[in-house]
């Protein structure tokens, strides 16, 4: 789950460093806000567009809007003038958003930019139909391309009522939201002169790459904190395969505080997910009690919960990397059931985790069922052009290191304008967050190149545009 994984290790930072958990990738739990230069926490202020619920059919909905909540500042911006700097909302509250992408906002002031942070329909409160926007057919007009023609449609409108028809948009955007803002340079060109996408697996959820690269990689982050951490954890998991074999369930109650014991091979597998998931949310220490402190900080942060529910905490769902909580995850939910493929598995030879496989077999039966929907594995890498992306142009595609999404996008340049950024060190979309004292040299380099590129978008778009006039 992209933005979960992102959001919870903020949240963890003091647990992080009080236990030394990620001594060696100290830079993903650390979030101190030491701002230094000029002012970076600009005031948005929250509004509603009356978006098209439909822009593909004119009939199902006729001209019918739904409130569509987007944020904005203009304390930068020189009126008319500046740039506007458009953040692709991805699948969660877009306060979340803007409130970790200090970078926008700090290259905004730079660059006299307009910034607007929109949220992506179906998630926090741009729900087209309310509470029943997760009713079927309701949830039908949750498509990737109904939600850039929303960001395509406010752009265009939001440009008119501000006068600012001639100044440059670059798009931005962090994991699913990095694929949204490469793929608006790609279908609106006409409209966006550049984007920045950060930690975007635009080909892994096309179906292209190997399905044990995930968990392979969440792995090896782990492995490189500690060469011994991946037998630690396998040892775990075995042992807790030989309890279950066994049926000792109380032992293994006690052993992770479950609120009831485990009964059967179904709660295993839950429990097995559920641990898989922490790592996943953790990617960054010995044998069950090693698995059941990760299962304390990832799950039990605020310190509220006496005992874990094994179905409560971890939702089994299309995304094998989880869906989150909430009506968020129904969203998501559906969208790894129909575009976004999700495929992951883990099998414990190439990572360390339990065999879980999860096939297009697998996903179809879900999601048919859960859903009623056939999913469309060749869809996203046909529409958005997969890997043959060298005709595009002005895409900035960075990658942390040590983010197990990096591998799913685009890691090599692809011409001197698609260009593939490589932070050692980093984490998931590390370069979108405000710059902080503790940033490693590659972060630093990567925000200037990023700049450096941007700024000459912002130029060859306007020269383009009074060309035009
Ligand atoms: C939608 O179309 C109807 C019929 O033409 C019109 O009366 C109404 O004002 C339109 N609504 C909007 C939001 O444009
Ligand atoms: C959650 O944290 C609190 C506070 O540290 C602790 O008392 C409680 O036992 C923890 N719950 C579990 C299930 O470990
Ligand atoms: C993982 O593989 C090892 C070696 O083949 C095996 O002993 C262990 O039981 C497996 N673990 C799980 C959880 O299946
Ligand atoms: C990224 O940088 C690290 C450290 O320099 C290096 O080990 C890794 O191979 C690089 N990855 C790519 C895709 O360039």
């Amino acid at each position: 789950y992209l933005k979960q994984y992102n959001l919870k290790l903020s949240n963890l930072t003091p647990i992080c460093i009080d236990h030394h958990f990620c001594t060696s990738n100290i830079h993903l739990c650390s979030q101190p806000r030491h701002h230094h230069g000029f002012k970076t926490e600009p005031q948005f202020s929250e509004k509603y567009f009356p978006q098209t619920v439909d822009h593909f059919n004119f009939n199902s909905m006729g001209n019918g809007t739904f409130n569509q909540r987007y944020l904005i500042t203009e304390e930068f911006w020189i009126k008319g003038y500046g740039p506007i700097f458009f953040y692709t909302g991805n699948e969660g509250d877009i306060w979340d958003f803007a409130s970790n992408s200090g970078f926008i906002t700090e290259l905004a002031a730079q660059l006299r930019a307009l910034v607007i942070f929109a949220e992506h329909r179906y998630y926090g409160r741009s729900l087209p139909f309310d509470k029943d926007s997760f009713s079927i057919p309701q949830i039908g007009l949750l498509t990737v391309e109904q939600a850039l023609a929303d960001y395509a449609v406010m752009i265009r409108e939001l440009k008119q009522q501000l006068a600012a028809t001639d100044c440059p948009v670059i798009v931005f955007g962090g994991s699913y939201g990095g694929m949204l803002s490469a793929y608006m340079r790609l279908k609106y060109p006409n409209m966006v002169a550049g984007a920045l996408a950060a930690s975007a697996p635009v080909l892994s959820t096309a179906g292209l790459g190997d399905s044990g690269q995930f968990f392979r990689d969440v792995t090896a982050d782990f492995e490189s904190v500690a060469s011994e951490c991946r037998d630690a954890v396998r040892g775990g998991f075995h042992q807790l395969k030989e309890l279950a074999r066994h049926q000792d369930y109380s032992h293994i109650q006690s052993e992770f505080s479950l609120c009831k014991p485990p009964s059967s091979a179904q709660d295993i597998q839950q429990l097995n997910g559920l641990l898989r998931n922490a790592f996943t949310l953790m990617s960054a220490t010995n044998t069950l009690s090693v698995l059941f402190t990760l299962i304390r900080i990832v799950y039990n942060s605020t310190g509220l919960l006496p005992c874990f529910d094994l179905y409560s905490l971890y939702v089994k769902c299309a995304d094998p990397t989880g869906c989150g909580l909430g009506l968020d995850s129904l969203a998501w939910d559906y969208q790894a059931c129909t575009e976004i493929d999700l495929c992951y598995e883990s099998n414990n030879v190439t990572d360390m985790f339990p065999p879980m496989a999860f096939t297009e077999t697998d996903r179809q039966l879900y999601c048919a069922k859960r859903w009623g929907v056939v999913p469309r594995p060749n869809w996203l890498k046909t529409q958005f052009w997969g890997d043959a992306l060298s005709t595009a142009s002005n895409i900035i595609f960075s990658n942390g290191d040590l983010d197990p999404w990096a591998n799913g996008g685009v890691r090599k340049s692809l011409s001197s304008s698609l260009v593939a950024l490589n932070i050692s060190g980093g984490a998931h979309h590390l370069d979108l967050r405000g710059s902080n004292d503790a940033d490693p040299e590659s972060v630093l380099s990567a925000r200037k190149t990023e700049a450096e590129l941007i700024t000459q978008w912002v130029k060859m778009e306007r020269s383009r545009l009074q060309r035009s006039l």
